[in-house]
This record gives structure tokens, sequence and C-alpha cells, in this order.
């Protein structure tokens, strides 16, 4: 049985990014004029899956509204003869089913996977979280599930983050298997940097057999008083090989200011019409 089945967890609060997260989900911050969520879901479809479970929370309907269907907007392009922006719009309503479970209150992100449990049932499954983007040729995803269909276990994509940083992630330690493999000894989330394993952290990427499920039932409010997925991953480990995977590719961490910035401007170098103006427009800020 391969991976079918991906879980977007778009539940969080946004912190990092009020106030505009006040009244708007961090995942429809446009790149450009693509919403974020966008770019995961297309991961996921370019990885093989064709069922999505979105978790959504408060002030999230606009996730809902993106996905759907537009009667009067397409109705208003038709009357227009705009066929390129309706082909464009109707493409986005007809990427692929996609499924909504409500997490009542954010009470993290183990929690937000631990709501997907009834539709996943006995299938392993993926878990791409909302705000995160990675560019690459073979979709992260994808590496995970050719990593779990070669072993059958649960893998995490982890990257090298510089050590500053560490204390922002869930970071691994792992026995090196061969060329960016690793067996997962142990997982923390958000070590201080002289407690800290490795550098290696864990990124929104990952692929669950679905004894998670019952790993993350048992598991206890954390740091920041919240059911971490870590925590979870770290129980599981004790009973399964997991193993964590340094994905190839390009991350965008959307969710911090920084991390946004830089997705729109690789973005929209990569854009055909907006490069060359993007380029003189920096040539010119740098000399100010
Ligand atoms: P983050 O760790 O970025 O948390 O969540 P956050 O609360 O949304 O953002 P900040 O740190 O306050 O700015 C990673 C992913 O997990 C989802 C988020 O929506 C995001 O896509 N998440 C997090 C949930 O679905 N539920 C939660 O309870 C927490």
């Amino acid at each position: 049985m391969t991976v079918k089945k991906a879980v977007i967890p778009a539940a969080g609060l946004g912190t990092r990014f009020l106030p505009v997260t006040k009244s708007m989900p961090k995942e429809m911050l446009p790149i450009i004029d693509v919403p974020v969520i966008h770019h995961v879901v297309q991961e996921a479809l370019a990885s093989g899956i064709d069922d999505i479970i979105i978790i959504t929370g408060r002030s999230k309907r606009a996730i809902e509204d993106y996905f759907d269907d537009s009667p009067e907007l397409e109705m208003h392009l038709a009357k227009k003869h705009n066929s390129d922006l309706l082909d464009m719009v109707r493409e986005i309503s007809s990427l692929i089913d996609i499924h909504y479970i409500r997490q009542k209150e954010p009470l993290g992100l183990g929690d937000a996977v631990l709501r997907a449990e009834k539709h996943i049932c006995d299938d392993p499954f993926a878990v791409l979280l909302g705000d995160d983007i990675i560019k690459n040729n073979t979709p992260c995803t994808r590496q995970l599930i050719d990593i779990y269909n070669r072993y059958r276990c649960s893998v995490l994509a982890v990257e090298n983050v510089p050590e500053e940083m560490v204390s922002s992630y869930g970071i691994i330690n792992g026995r090196p298997l061969e060329d960016m493999l690793y067996l997962l000894e142990d997982i923390v989330e958000k070590p201080k940097v002289e407690d800290a394993p490795s550098t290696l952290g864990a990124i929104g990427r990952y692929v669950f057999t679905p004894e998670i499920f019952d790993h993350l039932k048992r598991t206890p409010r954390g740091v920041g008083g919240e059911i971490q997925l870590t925590d979870g991953i770290r129980s599981l480990k004790n009973s399964q090989n997991v193993y964590a995977y340094e994905f190839r590719g390009r991350r965008y961490d959307t969710g911090d200011r920084m991390g946004y910035i830089e997705a729109i401007i690789d973005f929209a170098l990569d854009q055909d019409e907006l490069q060359d103006d993007l380029r003189a427009y920096m040539r010119q800020v740098l000399e100010r």
C-alpha cells in the first residue's frame, strides 16, 4: 500500500504574522498572486496524493472558498469572454477533492494531525505543513514516499538549520545509514543550542504509518502547552523504526516574515514577465 492521502494542518494562529492573521489565514498569504497553500496542495498532487484533508480553524473560511467553485466569478468572466482567467479559476476548484476537518482549538500540531485519524483509517499518509513551500523538481513529499516504499516506515524531512535557529525546531539525533538518510534515535522539540543533539531540524514534511495516532493520543502537552507532533514521533520511534531524510530542495518558511519575503523574490525571479523589472528594481534599491 503506497501513500495516497495527505493531511495539511492549517489551523494555527499565525502569531508571527499578526496583525494580518487576525482575520486572514497565513496559509492564504499570496506569493505574488498564488496563495501559499496552493503550492502545498500542488506538491501533494505532484507526489501522487489523491485525497487531501485540510485541518482548519476559526477565520480559515478563505481556504475553503479558494478551492471551491465560484459560480458568480465564473459567470462574470464567461460574459466578458475572458477565457484565460476563466480556465485558471476553474482549474483551481477542479484540482482535487479536498476534505476539511475543524480543529476546535489550536492545541498544537500533534493535535491537528490527530483530528485526521477517522479519515485516514489504517493507511500510511503524508503531512505537509500549510505554511512551508519547498521547491524541487522531485517534490519533497515524493522523496519521502519513495523512502516509505522502500522501508515501510515513517520518515521525516530534515535540514541543517543555523545554530541560532535550533531552538525553533524539532531537532533530531540520527544514525547515518546511507547518503542523506538517518535512523531516528531521538528528536527533541525546540532545544537550547547547547542541549541539541545536532543541527538537523524537522521541517514541515512527513510520511507516517497509522500507528502515529495511538502515540499522539497518549502524548501529553509539551513545549508551549501544546500537543507536539515531535513528542508523538519520539514515542513512535520506541516501537518501530522511524527515518529522517535530508531532502533535496529549497524550503521557504512563509510563516516567518523573512522566509515569506524570500519566497516572493525567488518566485518573481522565476517568472518571465517579472524577472527583468525586478532585477532592475533591486539594483536600484541596493544603490540607494
Ligand atoms: P506553526 O508552528 O507555524 O504555528 O504551525 P502557528 O501557531 O500557526 O504560527 P506562529 O508560530 O504562531 O506564528 C505549523 C503549521 O501547523 C499548523 C499551522 O497552521 C501551520 O500550518 N497548526 C499549528 C495547526 O494546524 N494547529 C495548531 O494547533 C498549531
